[in-house]
């Protein structure tokens, strides 16, 4: 019998990738492919939805090109995707109307702001889990049928249809059959309540974006619909799994249990905690999320994300020229002598939770005659482990749950010298999975039980290989000096203003 196996689409901010997966859960083939940015004015952020879609057919030939697996080899699709970024296309033509507004961008901030004075934060935040930002879809959604002559009209007559990355590429794959979100997707939009499971009137009201734009809302692992054969090759597939990318790495951790916490270190770091079947609300503003709803039962999470982790490094690549690759910043820092007395504050885009502070800026401390390119270096990434120790500390004490062990993926989690310090400052263990690309191992296990090809969650499980396990080697009384000399570079930061 030919090997059968899982093709899962992890459409990033910045990358599409195509990942092919065995039962083993082993990766076979992997094909990537960027995706431009476009920056029509300061703060905005765009997309181009037909370029997505072209780049996610890319990556899906090269990676069957490449491994020489047959499309009909491949038993499901699973689909993860950037969160929250917009697109709003006609339902008849299937053309965008507008670029693709990405989660960063910043041009709905005025009606985000509106919002907040109109005294809406509570209620959204009961009914959503979410604060209310430019960074969540309603407002984007909003801005689109504003700017666009006549959208608000072909709106509410059902012509056209709104969705996040993973229903575009879920309508594109079924050439319009399929018109589906999943839990995980719609709870970041801002418009679906995460109580009831279902898109709330009064939200939908408050926003006037008519029903009928929005796509059915599923579980993370069923099936969405069946591939065209002229949109895979000649193959009919489920598509099977569809969560968002945040929520994927935390399947793809098998962070299943209450109380398991994973953070992604990307150009920011996602740190995102099951919480059990319950919504934890915060009381430090980070977010409440659906984790997952698979067979009936959902879990949701809290989140927290740290704004410039990855970003702080390649600011140091390419503003300060300090290194060449960021890789190297862990030998590096390494090689620093000064004894930590150093603190950058890459407060670069204002500082996230828990101190929410949208006019800081960057700064440094501690600073003399004698610091070196190395000590700065090193300042810099312990910034994304003092920055990671802020959420991780709020996390817990907002869902009342202690954290024993953090689970560590995505690019900077190869930094040896980062994830050393990262342990040492938070004094836990800190465990690095084998697959650095849980994002997409974790919607590939969602599309596998989607269909059978993996039993359960047990089933699962089996596939987990541990690659390395970073212990605290840091006495607590140098922790604690360290963390309280970040604090007072926090509270200085957020005190200077110019
Ligand atoms: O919320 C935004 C997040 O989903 C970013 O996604 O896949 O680019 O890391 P990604």
């Amino acid at each position: 019998m030919e090997k059968e196996y899982i093709l899962a689409i992890d459409e990033g901010t910045t990358t599409a990738r195509a990942i092919i997966f065995d039962h083993q859960g082993k990766k076979v083939a992997v094909a990537r492919h960027p995706i431009q940015q476009i920056l029509p004015n300061p703060g905005w952020v765009e997309h181009e939805p037909n370029e997505i879609w072209n780049a996610v057919q890319t990556t899906i030939a090269t990676a069957l090109i490449d491994s020489g697996i047959k499309p009909n080899q491949i038993k499901a699709i699973g689909i993860a995707s950037q969160r929250e970024t917009t697109v709003v296309w006609d339902k008849k033509t299937g053309l965008p109307i507008y670029n693709a507004i990405v989660w960063q961008s910043r041009q709905t901030s005025r009606l985000a702001n509106d919002l907040i004075k109109q005294g809406y934060k509570d209620e959204i935040h009961k009914k959503t889990g979410l604060i209310i930002s430019p960074y969540f879809s309603a407002t984007k959604i909003r801005w689109i049928l504003n700017h666009v002559a006549g959208a608000q009209e072909r709106a509410e007559k059902g012509e056209l249809l709104f969705g996040t990355i993973n229903t575009w590429l879920l309508w594109k794959l079924t050439d319009g059959e399929s018109f589906m979100t999943d839990y995980a997707n719609a709870s970041r939009t801002m418009l679906y309540n995460i109580n009831s499971l279902e898109w709330d009137e009064d939200l939908l009201e408050l926003f006037n974006i008519p029903r009928a734009m929005l796509p059915e809302v599923k579980s993370n692992s069923e099936v969405f619909g069946v591939t065209k054969n002229y949109q895979f090759y000649g193959s009919e597939i489920p598509i099977s799994g569809m969560t968002g990318s945040q929520q994927a790495s935390l399947f793809g951790q098998m962070a299943f249990e209450p109380g398991m916490v994973k953070n992604t270190y990307g150009t920011g770091a996602f740190a995102v905690m099951n919480t059990g079947d319950k919504p934890a609300l915060s009381d430090n503003n980070l977010l409440t999320t659906i984790a997952y709803g698979i067979n009936g039962e959902i879990k949701y999470a809290l989140e927290g994300s740290v704004f410039v982790a990855g970003a702080a490094l390649q600011w140091l690549r390419d503003d300060m020229r300090l290194i060449g690759n960021t890789p190297e910043t862990s030998k590096l820092a390494k090689e620093s002598t000064n004894q930590d007395e150093i603190y950058v504050v890459p407060a670069f885009a204002g500082l996230g939770a828990p101190y929410w502070d949208n006019q800081a800026h960057g700064t440094m401390f501690g600073i003399t005659r004698g610091t070196t390119d190395k000590d700065l270096i090193k300042a810099t990434l312990q910034a994304i482990a003092y920055q990671t120790k802020d959420i991780i500390e709020t996390m817990s004490s907002d869902a009342k749950m202690p954290i024993e062990v953090l689970k560590v993926d995505g690019a900077a989690s190869a930094n040896d010298y980062l994830m050393q310090f990262q342990t040492d400052i938070l004094g836990i263990s800190l465990q690095r999975s084998s697959e650095l690309e849980t994002t997409s191992l974790g919607v590939a296990f969602m599309a596998g039980l989607g269909i059978g090809f993996w039993k359960d969650l047990d089933d699962i499980k089996k596939n987990y290989k541990i690659g390395k396990m970073y212990e605290p080697e840091m006495k607590d009384s140098v922790r604690e000096d360290l963390y309280s000399g970040w604090k007072d570079a926090v509270k200085a930061t957020m005190a200077f203003k110019h």
